[in-house]
């Protein structure tokens, strides 16, 4: 008899649309056969209502205990409020490398049909660590913070990645030409380590111009490493290329803990409606089960998932479809189980 893992995971379903794309992906994956004991914890904006707290102790401890959680978006109210609960976990637990692939999905209308690269954005420094003071009412100070140890453990992740994936080129992407301190240190950091990885090509690049070439030519970039600010805009950039923020993924990447999360937000605007597609958090559930191992049901999902793209008959309306996530996940469902 096969005997099964039991994994225990953290789980957290977040707010606007998170619980309907959370139920989504857990329905999913328990058909494809993995044994998850989730363990539900709240963070944002419904853990303040509750604990007025909006990372509370017992979430802690649960990913501490755990290593692996897989988490919706969360709301960040902008310009004013709590900050955000996203970074404040990412630095808790140290998770300094957020991996996020780019890569055309079957039958999706985009201007470019052969995009495969990857963004590897540093996580846990930069603009990020909410260094900013206010000298005098019309005047901020904020800090961009940048340290030896961040720049090395995240080029090191890249060529690493690179590796591991087979991928062949690793560039770094900057504004040494302006920060010539911060990213300068970047850079040179970046230039170091390519030394102990003679078989990966690099290449440096400004991040402007990154901005202008991915935007006529992105089939040129493979990995592409970089500082937290830079990472953040141009991910969502490149979740533009593939299809939107409805279908990007993501990986919060530490020594020994994981987080696994969709690239967008909360999205307050369809919240509740039950249209919004749960494709960039089942992708990264799937880039979870790869993490723990369970490589064949995330192939399983994947091919699944394709399979509906394909067909394009059953899609949300992000996808200009007008199927509910309701029917969009029993689709995906319904090929698993003739797999
Ligand atoms: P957003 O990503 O929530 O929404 C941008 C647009 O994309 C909206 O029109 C939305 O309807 C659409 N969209 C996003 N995800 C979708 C999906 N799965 N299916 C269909 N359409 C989708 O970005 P926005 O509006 O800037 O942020 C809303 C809130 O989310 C803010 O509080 C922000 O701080 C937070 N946020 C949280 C993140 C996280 O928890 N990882 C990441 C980004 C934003």
């Amino acid at each position: 008899m096969e005997i099964l893992n039991l994994y225990n995971i953290t789980l957290i379903d977040g707010d606007g649309i998170g619980p309907e794309i959370t139920q989504a992906v857990i329905d999913i994956i328990d058909v494809a056969g993995v044994k998850i004991n989730w363990d539900k914890q709240l963070a944002g904006a419904r853990a303040y209502k509750i604990y007025q707290d909006t990372i509370p102790n017992e979430t802690i401890t649960s990913i501490e205990k755990n290593k692996v959680c897989l988490k919706a978006p969360i709301t960040t109210p902008i310009g004013t409020g709590f900050k955000s609960v996203n970074v404040a976990l990412r630095r808790h637990f140290d998770l300094y490398a957020n991996v996020r692939p780019s890569k055309n999905l079957p039958a999706i209308q985009t201007p470019f049909q052969d995009v495969d690269l990857v963004i590897i954005r540093e996580n846990t420094e930069d603009i990020y660590a909410g260094i900013e003071n206010k000298i005098d009412e019309e005047t901020i100070h904020g800090v961009k913070l940048i340290t030896k140890k961040g720049c090395k453990r995240i080029c090191e992740f890249a060529f690493e990645y690179a590796i591991k994936n087979n991928r062949k080129e690793v560039g770094v992407v900057t504004k040494a030409n302006i920060s010539k301190l911060a990213d300068g240190m970047f850079l040179n950091t970046f230039r170091e380590i390519s030394k102990n990885y003679p078989n990966i090509s690099t290449r440096e690049i400004l991040v402007d111009n990154l901005c202008m070439q991915l935007v006529q030519n992105p089939s040129q970039f493979d990995v592409l490493v970089m500082p937290n600010l830079y990472g953040d805009i141009v991910s969502d950039l490149c979740a533009g290329l593939i299809g939107g923020l409805g279908v990007a993924q993501s990986a919060n990447i530490g020594k020994d803990c994981a987080i696994f999360e969709a690239v967008h937000g909360s999205a307050p605007d369809i919240a509740g409606q039950g249209i919004a597609n749960p494709t960039g958090l089942l992708r990264s559930a799937c880039m979870m089960l790869n993490y723990i191992g369970e490589i064949e049901a995330a192939k399983n999902i994947e091919k699944a998932l394709f399979e509906v793209l394909k067909e394009g008959k059953t899609l949300t309306k992000d996808l200009k479809g007008n199927s509910t996530t309701e029917e969009f996940t029993k689709e995906i469902i319904k090929k698993l189980s003739i797999q």
